[in-house]
This record gives structure tokens, C-alpha cells and sequence, in this order.
């Protein structure tokens, strides 16, 4: 096949794709993996298929997949598809390179040098350093890292007594804070998880608490993890009492902003994130609400040179970097080798849409979650179960009857919008309770997709309620 006609193709189908979002259709065909595994093929053919059985590997590929650009797609943090992002990463992926030195990715370093200054600035560390990371996990990673080198110069060099020192989250925070314990050496037990107030928001006088209970047992602490935009609830901690008592308290404070960094685009919802700015490091997701597709992540902290003594490896690396581009080879400033080009697509969009675009993008969210919210309000057999700052929608089906089992129901409910694949939501706890969670984080979502899944919603809820069998079965 021709060059010209297998990219024709490839086109055809991409546009397809795209606009089959538009047009009714199910988020998925659900199947579960032991059918999946029996109906499909993905054997390595010890001679090669050949290049036109790769459009019927695509057109499957396609077919099976989860379609995260619907509108109906409301389950994880990010979903859609920012057009002009996904023609950033085509050309980053056509113009193959890695981030490592300035020799090989010379724009490339220039635009994410570009980017990392202006999200620092909008975070209020004018003049600190970063790196765009593999996530906002990698950016807890990072940021845990840097308070154990502050806390222990040289430990990047000489290493830690990880056992005696004690690190502070909320109870409420994402597991890669957990992650981030283990592989920077104090493991899991030394991460105190603080209690949260009712609206899921860290209680500084509980952190205070810990702290000094900490002391106690003879740890050092080291590192205060704050969450704007906690995964379940979206809840905001409040930054400027923690982080007033991580600095009197000699400790270094990170926020996981990987959720709601995107607040501080918009003059109202920045409030969430007051103090955000006497951080010392903050991690800030642009695949999440921002939209721009996986993986796109900053990492930034207001001492520069932190990060260069945490990433310090690089400096044997007489293969790579040299004295001449210093200032410009961003591998001295990651925990990476190689390193995609994650910036093209988020600096395409951004120069596309202005931090003005992202305002109304947050906004309009933030909007489309108030609406969500109101019809759940309105109706008897609905209940929201967390106070909403962000456009986290957590709440439950309520049956009429008494005496019904909720986290059943709840379970049951959450199981069938699955199989019937209108729709995609996710499950989770609120302390005991079974909740269902809808997230606005995908710009296919209007008032009336929302409707449409209130409407399925209720109609599922009844046929549980009312004991009607599923309608698929596997
Ligand atoms: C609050 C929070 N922090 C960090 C992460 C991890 O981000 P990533 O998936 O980019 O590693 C998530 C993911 O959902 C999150 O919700």
C-alpha cells in the first residue's frame, strides 16, 4: 500500500471516530474479560500479517475500545477530546524526539520552558524550575523527593534512614501519595493520613495533632501533602492554614493540585487555592480538565535548585549533557531518560484557546456540575453525599420502599449503567456508604446529556428497586 492512501486510511477513520461522538451510540460494548479474550484475537503472527490487515487490527482496535470522547463518558478525571491537542500529539509522535537535551528537541525545550513559566506564575512561583512528568502520581513522587532532599541534604547522594521520618496527607488523598512513601524510603506506615472535616477538606488542628504525635514516636517530620481537588470529592484543603504550620513546623508542603490545579485559570474558583503560592512545590495535571489527551503533567517547585540536586544522576551522563547548554537540557531537571513531548499539544491548545479559553472551560464545568447537582436535589429517589465545591458529583439512588440495603442498591445500580454502556460513572466509598460519581471533565457534556443520564439513572434505580432481572447477561 502506498504511503498517501494508508494515511488517507488512517484519516478516514480518525474522522469517523471523531464524529461518531456526535451520534448515538454506547460509551462501550461491554464484555467482560474471559469473553473478551475468547472473541477477539491478539495473537503475534510469527510471520507478519501484512500492512492492510493493520486497518482490520485498527478498525477492532476501535471497535473495542471505551469511547472517552462521548459525551456519556463522566467516570474518570479527564474525558473528550481537545481536537487541536490531538494534533499536537500526532506531530509530536511524528516528529519522534526526546526532551532530554536542547540538541535534539530544540523548540520543543523552548515551548516547555514556555509552559512551565506560565503555570508557575498562575501557582505563584515566578522564577522556580519544573518539569512536565509522566502524572500527577509522578508529581506527588517528585515533590516528596524534594522535601527529603531539603530535609536531608545529600540524601539524593548518600541516602536515608527512611523509618524515622514521618510525612502528612489527608486521609482523603489520592494513593499515589502512598506510592510516593514507599519508593522515597519511609514506606507506608510513616504516612500519617489526616482526619478530614465533613466537607473532605484536611482539619489543620488534626494535622497539628499528628504531627506532634509524630515527634513522639521519635519520627522526624519532613513533608505536609496538601490536595486541591481531592479524586472522589473534589474537595479543596485549605492551603494557607496547612501550609503555615508545615513552615513553623520546619517541613516542606506540596500540594496536589493534579485535579484542581486548573482553578487558577478563573477569578472566582482560584479562591479554592489561596496559599497555593507559600508552597514549596505543586503538581498540576493538564489531562485532566484541561482535556489535552494522556499524558500531560507539570511539576513545579519555587527553589530551583532543589530539583537540579534531586535529578543530580544526570551529571555522569557525559553522553548526553554538556556544559554549553546548561540552562536548556530539561533532562537535568527530570526523573526521566527518555521522555515524550508532552508540551506540543498543551502549547497548541493553549495558544489556541488564551488562559481566557480555559477560564470559560473551568467555568462552564463548574456550571454543567451546579445543573447536575439541582436535578439530583430535586428529586426524591436521588441524594447527594458530599457538599460540592468542584464538579465532582457524588450521590445515591434512594428507593422508595424502607429497609432496602443502599450500598446494594447502589452497587446494583452503578453495575447496570456498565452493561447498558449509555453511560460511564464510577463507584466509590464516602467513609461506609456506596456512592456514585459523576465527573464534568469532558466538553461533549451539555445540560441535556445530563438529563438524559438522570433520566436512565432513575429508570435503572427502579428496575433494581422493584426487582426486574438486567437486561444484559453475560
Ligand atoms: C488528586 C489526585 N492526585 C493525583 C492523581 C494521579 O494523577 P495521574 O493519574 O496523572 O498520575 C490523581 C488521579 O486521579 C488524583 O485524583
Amino acid at each position: 500500500m502506498e504511503l498517501e492512501v494508508f494515511v488517507n486510511q488512517l484519516c478516514e477513520r480518525i474522522i469517523a471516530y471523531i464524529n461518531s461522538a456526535e451520534q448515538p451510540g454506547k460509551v462501550v460494548d461491554f464484555t467482560p474479560a474471559e469473553s473478551l479474550s475468547k472473541i477477539t484475537d491478539v495473537s503475534l503472527p510469527l510471520e507478519g500479517n501484512g500492512v492492510d490487515a493493520v486497518f482490520d487490527d485498527i478498525d477492532e482496535f476501535i471497535r473495542r475500545c471505551v469511547k472517552t470522547n462521548r459525551p456519556e463518558f463522566m467516570n474518570p478525571l479527564w474525558g473528550g477530546l481537545n481536537t487541536t491537542g490531538f494534533a499536537g500529539e500526532v506531530i509530536a509522535a511524528l516528529t519522534n524526539t526526546s526532551m532530554y537535551t536542547y540538541e535534539l528537541a530544540p523548540f520543543a525545550t523552548l515551548i516547555e520552558q514556555a509552559i512551565l513559566k506560565r503555570m508557575g506564575e498562575l501557582v505563584g512561583f515566578s522564577g522556580g524550575a519544573g518539569t512536565l512528568s509522566t502524572g500527577g502520581s509522578n508529581g506527588n513522587m517528585l515533590g516528596m523527593l524534594c522535601a527529603r532532599e531539603v530535609a536531608f541534604p545529600s540524601s539524593t547522594h548518600r541516602g536515608i534512614d527512611g523509618t524515622k521520618m514521618a510525612a502528612f496527607v489527608s486521609s482523603e488523598s489520592h494513593y499515589s501519595v502512598l506510592m510516593s512513601a514507599n519508593v522515597i524510603g519511609i514506606g507506608h506506615r510513616n504516612l500519617f493520613k489526616i482526619a478530614c472535616d465533613a466537607d473532605g477538606r484536611m482539619k489543620p488542628d488534626a494535622l497539628l495533632e499528628e504531627i506532634a504525635r509524630a515527634r513522639q514516636e521519635g519520627l522526624t517530620p519532613f513533608c505536609v501533602v496538601s490536595t486541591s481537588g481531592t479524586t472522589v470529592r473534589g474537595a479543596f484543603d485549605p492551603l494557607k492554614a496547612i501550609g503555615e504550620i508545615a513552615h513553623a513546623e520546619g517541613m516542606w508542603h506540596h500540594v496536589d493540585a493534579a485535579w484542581g490545579g486548573s482553578a487558577m485559570f478563573s477569578a472566582t474558583l482560584s479562591k479554592l487555592m489561596d496559599g497555593v503560592e507559600l508552597a514549596d512545590s505543586v503538581c498540576w495535571d493538564a489531562h485532566k480538565m484541561m482535556g489535552l489527551p494522556l499524558i500531560c503533567s507539570a511539576f513545579m517547585v519555587k527553589q530551583s535548585d532543589v530539583l537540579a540536586k534531586v535529578c543530580a544522576h544526570g551529571n555522569v551522563a557525559h553522553y548526553l549533557f554538556h556544559e554549553s547548554s546548561k540552562d536548556h537540557d530539561l533532562g537535568r531537571y527530570s526523573l526521566q531518560c527518555g521522555r515524550r513531548n508532552d508540551a506540543l499539544k498543551l502549547w497548541l491548545a493553549w495558544r489556541e484557546c488564551g488562559d481566557a479559553g480555559w477560564a470559560a472551560l473551568v467555568e462552564k464545568y463548574v456550571g454543567l456540575a451546579d445543573h447536575l447537582q439541582s436535578r439530583i436535589d430535586a428529586h426524591p429517589n436521588l441524594e447527594m453525599m458530599s457538599p460540592r465545591s468542584w464538579t465532582n458529583v457524588c450521590f445515591r439512588y434512594v428507593p422508595a420502599a424502607a429497609g432496602m440495603d443502599l450500598n446494594e442498591v447502589n452497587s446494583e445500580v452503578r453495575s447496570r449503567v456498565m452493561e447498558n454502556a449509555n453511560f460511564m460513572v464510577s463507584r466509590s466509598n464516602i467513609g461506609e456508604d456506596v456512592i456514585i460519581r459523576s465527573v464534568i471533565s469532558n466538553p461533549g457534556i451539555t445540560e441535556h446529556s445530563l438529563d438524559a443520564f438522570i433520566d436512565e439513572l432513575l429508570r435503572i434505580g427502579n428496575d433494581v428497586e422493584t426487582g426486574m432481572p438486567r437486561e444484559a447477561s453475560f
